[in-house]
């Protein structure tokens, strides 16, 4: 059956790609975005647009709506940690406005982006959504601290929500693809210095106890990501908060993507090596058991060179784009 949707940051990484596999499955999207980080050019044909922020969402919400995705965030950590408030103000507040626009508007179901980073230190190599949260970022804590507001909202309010708790997403959908100003993911940075736009690229840490001394991280594709959030549309039960891991549960090293990106792009990609950064877990990957039998949701796009070739494609094209 389809349906109609408002997607909060769709003009975003994640957010569009998103909006486009709601569009492919026949639903109806208004995408609401601000355009503080996103690009208006990233919002899928088909979609309608709204210039505005979620704070904002109750002048347009209304009870035609079957649900939120709810991805309208800032998410740069170093950031997080120069500027708290910022994080506060907008993840935490905005995400408060948009659950009382949705009470007063009778939408009851939610799909949140929600991020490992609320984890933090992991207490265990593979992270299961039972291990114990505690950020080491004001990024993470803004999104536990939304993910206890969810929590509340669908005890006390018998909202449907779901978090997905989305490891290292990467990778493009067609013309939807990572843009992030500045850039501070690993995928997205070694494809700038294959492009030539940047020298070398810094690996922060050598020493953690990882088979090659670099930090270790899951990468999950974007396509997969999107897959999840509609299952979750799906899964959403009125008076529950469902949290998932989404990750494929494999680890791959900086250098081992540092190799892959060589190997794709023809390109030897110098490295420095730099200090380890504060607050830089060794290895995080994820149990994505419960996504699994939860959602019945199954990745398929684990292959770090396929990954890593999606993203190429769509960094090439849209330099070519202009
Ligand atoms: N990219 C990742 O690896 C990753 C990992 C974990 C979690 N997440 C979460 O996923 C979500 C999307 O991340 P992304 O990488 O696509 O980021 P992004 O910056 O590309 O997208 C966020 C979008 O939200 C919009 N926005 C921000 N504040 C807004 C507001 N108050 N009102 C309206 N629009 C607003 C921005 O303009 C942007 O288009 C975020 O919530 C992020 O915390 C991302």
């Amino acid at each position: 059956m389809s349906g109609k949707y408002l997607v909060t940051g769709g003009a975003g990484y994640v957010g569009s790609v998103v909006a486009r596999h709601l569009l492919e499955a026949g639903h109806t999207v208004t995408v609401l975005d601000d355009l503080s980080t996103g690009f208006r050019e990233a919002v899928p044909a088909g979609a309608y647009f709204i210039e505005g922020r979620v704070q904002d969402a109750a002048r347009w919400l209304d009870g035609s709506y079957d649900a939120v995705l709810h991805f309208a965030a800032f998410s740069q950590v170093g950031e997080s940690v120069a500027r708290p408030e910022k994080y506060w103000s907008n993840n935490v507040g905005g995400t408060m406005a948009l659950l009382d626009a949705m009470r007063t508007a009778g939408v009851r179901t939610l799909v949140f982006s929600s991020t490992a980073a609320t984890y933090g230190e992991p207490a265990s190599a593979l992270l299961t959504e039972a291990d114990p949260t505690a950020p080491t970022s004001p990024y993470g804590t803004s999104k536990l601290a939304v993910d206890h507001m969810i929590t509340g909202e669908a005890a006390a309010h018998g909202l449907a929500a779901v978090s997905l708790r989305y490891f290292n997403v990467a990778g493009a959908y067609g013309s939807c693809g990572e843009r992030h100003d500045p850039e501070s993911h690993l995928i997205p940075l070694l494809l700038q210095v294959a492009l030539g736009e940047r020298e070398s690229i810094s690996v922060f840490g050598d020493d953690y106890p990882t088979p090659d001394g670099t930090c270790v991280r899951d990468y999950i594709h974007v396509a997969d990501l999107a897959e999840a959030h509609l299952l979750a549309l799906d899964a959403a039960t009125a008076g529950e908060h469902l949290i998932c891991n989404l990750g494929n549960g494999n680890g791959f090293s900086v250098r081992e993507v540092i190799e892959t990106v060589r190997k794709v792009t023809g390109h030897p990609v110098p490295e420095v090596t730099a200090g380890r950064r504060p607050g830089d877990p060794a290895v995080l990957v994820a149990s994505a058991a419960r996504a699994h039998e939860r959602l019945g949701w199954t990745p398929s796009r684990a292959d770090l060179a396929g990954i890593v070739a999606d993203a190429w494609e769509f960094a090439r094209r849209e330099r070519a784009d202009g």
